[in-house]
């Protein structure tokens, strides 16, 4: 597991974009629960991170494509988005990646409310 956030810097109804391990993934913490995903959009590479939420719906920046934050399905649009299986230790949020090298260290790239 690879740790991307302290939960402290991610609060409710909040968003940080982390690279970590040559990704780019986009943690959404909706009302306490943490659901990471690929911050690159399917369609064209829109960075989700940056897209508008409603309840568990990210919207496209790019083309207004849309996915369920918690699954990665999509809603509006044609593909899913991956998403990572989060896990909560102690103060900090970690995931796993499919090649995961645990000793990564995740940088944030941005955040936003
Ligand atoms: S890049 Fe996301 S909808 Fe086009």
């Amino acid at each position: 597991m690879t740790k991307l956030a302290a939960i402290r810097d991610v609060l409710p109804g909040t968003r940080r974009v982390v690279q970590v391990g040559g990704r780019t993934i986009a943690l959404f913490n909706i009302d306490g629960v943490f659901y990471a995903l690929d911050n690159a959009c399917p369609h064209r590479g829109g960075p989700l991170g940056a897209g508008r939420l409603d309840g568990t719906i990210v919207t496209c920046p790019w083309h207004a494509n849309r996915f369920d934050v918690t699954t990665g399905q999509v809603v509006t649009g044609v593909r899913p988005v991956a998403t990572y299986a989060v896990h909560v230790r102690g103060d900090d949020v970690l995931v796993d990646l499919p090649d995961d090298a645990s000793s990564v260290e995740a940088k944030q790239v941005n955040s936003s409310g």
